[in-house]
């Protein structure tokens, strides 16, 4: 059963991130493959709020975009997500405020979030809620990083009782040594929540209202205000500079992939192999330097990506080995498949089992069955495959006539010839073999023999004729220059 009290959450995301450098919100930058926004999202539902209220504003369009893709998602099930505009961002205690006039009249708890601290772990967040519903106006989570410069700090009295938050800039030479900071995160009383920011000034020297400020006011007024100071300080870590994003993605990457060799995941090195999250090993994979799994990806045991590739949104059955050098993009492979050296499996390619695609193929919405061979700089576009076919060399299929796409069907066993065009739509039938260079504008039906060419002509001794007269020709040249 649900221990917690009846809550909502609010996610400041209106900022825009000046120390980013970006036209693109902070919150929407991504580290693993996830927004800012999405890892505070998860953050704040595991807690099961009945409502979670973001508040945007720069870019609003882009950030309620992302919102709505995200509230498909299984996390957001059972959990209502609206969005407040903040249209001028005059602070985070601002941004509060009119995110408050979205909290349900029975909501017993607020929770506050900053859309740019990502890691926040369920256990705290639940410490932080239970110590405030257990009698106090506001719990805040404080950490205590290895450089506190930038943040909040959190001011105490002799006894240790919060006094207060002060952010850097309006730090008094005494405070600037305060090594514990604020992470922006509050659980409070919502009816205390409406008093205190209805009191904020923008006094300070931003000239904004500062949602910190709700700290000290319940001070002030003798109520009871805590802070849960986070065990492990990179809980608490926020992006507002590309730098800090980059080291924020280092972190996860590692602390990913470490949970992946724990279930029996062995990378080349895995400082240089990019797994989104989300991502699915299993045991036995092999993950070569330099590959980037994104998405919704999965691969099956034994598989071997061997380096340089980039894997999105694809499956790979088990013992599969993708070579040096691949794109693949919504492809889906079944056991035992090789590709590569340097292939491109564009969306909807779909591969059987113990299929072969060498260097320099590309593949789009095609299904190729079992055993299928395209080992050699091709083109199969819009085509099914059946058991067995063999692709030789430099087949294209001209699946697009400039208006629309057509189809091409092989079936079993078929054999098609190098350097062959496939001009669809066009059925090559089972057992049947195409001459290499043919042009194949017509069906060719099943054991037959497709071929389109010109016939050969062949003209004996004529190679020596050539070089006879050739040399004549030269004579006559070099006594012509000798005579002028
Ligand atoms: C804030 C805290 C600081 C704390 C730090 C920890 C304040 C005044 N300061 O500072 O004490 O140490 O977080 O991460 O709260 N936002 C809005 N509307 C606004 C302004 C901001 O929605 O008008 C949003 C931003 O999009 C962001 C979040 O609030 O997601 C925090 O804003 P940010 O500017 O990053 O605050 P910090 O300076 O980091
Ligand atoms: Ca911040």
């Amino acid at each position: 059963m649900n221990q917690l009290p009846s809550i909502d959450c609010i996610v400041l995301a209106a900022g825009r991130g000046v120390r980013m450098k970006s036209s693109r919100p902070k919150v929407l930058h991504r580290v693993c493959g996830r927004s800012l926004l999405e890892y505070v999202l998860r953050a704040a539902s595991s807690l099961r709020p009945k409502r979670i209220i973001v508040v945007v504003g720069f870019e609003a369009e882009m950030v309620k975009k992302e919102l709505e893709i995200l509230g498909k998602e299984d996390f957001l099930h059972g959990i209502e997500m609206l969005s407040v505009t903040q249209s001028e961002q005059k602070g985070t205690g601002h941004a509060a405020q009119i995110a408050l006039g979205q909290v349900r009249a029975e909501a017993k708890s607020v929770l506050i979030f900053p859309g740019d601290v990502p890691f926040l772990s369920k256990s705290a967040l639940s410490e932080m809620l239970n110590k405030q519903a257990s009698g106090s106006e506001v719990v805040f989570l404080s950490s205590e990083p290895p450089l506190p410069y930038g943040y909040g700090r959190v001011c105490r009295d002799t006894k240790g009782q919060v006094t207060g938050i002060v952010e850097q800039r309006d730090l008094g030479p005494e405070e600037k040594s305060i090594p514990e900071v604020n992470v922006s995160v509050y659980a409070a009383d919502r009816a205390f929540l409406a008093r205190a920011l209805s009191t904020l000034q923008p006094n300070n020297a931003q000239g904004e209202y500062y949602l910190t400020d709700i700290v000290s006011f319940g001070a002030q007024q003798g109520l009871s205000v805590q802070a849960v100071k986070l065990s492990d300080y990179r809980e608490a870590l926020g992006a507002n500079s590309q730098g800090e994003l980059a080291q924020l993605e280092a972190l996860r990457r590692m602390e990913l992939n470490e949970g992946f060799m724990n279930l029996g995941v062995r990378f080349e090195d895995p400082l240089r192999a990019y797994v989104d999250e989300g991502v699915q090993l299993a045991a036995d994979t092999f993950i070569g330097s330099g590959t980037r799994l994104r998405g919704k990806t999965t691969l099956s045991r034994g598989v071997v990506v061997d380096g340089d590739s980039i894997i999105v949104d694809s499956s790979i059955g088990e013992d599969c080995r993708v070579k040096l050098g691949c794109f693949l993009d919504g492809a889906h492979l079944g056991q035992s498949c090789q590709v590569g050296p340097f292939a491109h499996l564009r969306p909807g390619t779909k591969l059987g089992d113990n299929v072969r695609i060498g260097n320099f193929v590309e593949t789009k919405k095609v299904e190729m069955k079992d055993g299928v061979k395209a080992n050699h700089l091709s083109y199969i576009g819009d085509a099914f495959v059946e058991e067995d076919v063999n692709i030789g060399a430099g087949t294209i299929t001209c699946n697009y006539d400039g208006i629309e796409k057509h189809q091409t069907t092989i079936r079993r066993g078929a054999f098609i010839g190098s350097n062959t065009s496939l001009v669809a739509p066009v059925t090559i039938g089972e057992g049947a073999v195409i001459g290499a260079g043919s042009a194949i504008t017509k069906d060719v039906p099943a054991q037959a023999l497709g071929l389109e060419r010109s016939d050969q002509l062949t003209i004996a001794g004529w190679s020596e004729k050539r070089r006879v007269r050739q040399n004549k020709a030269s004579q006559v040249s070099k006594q012509q220059k000798k005579e002028k």
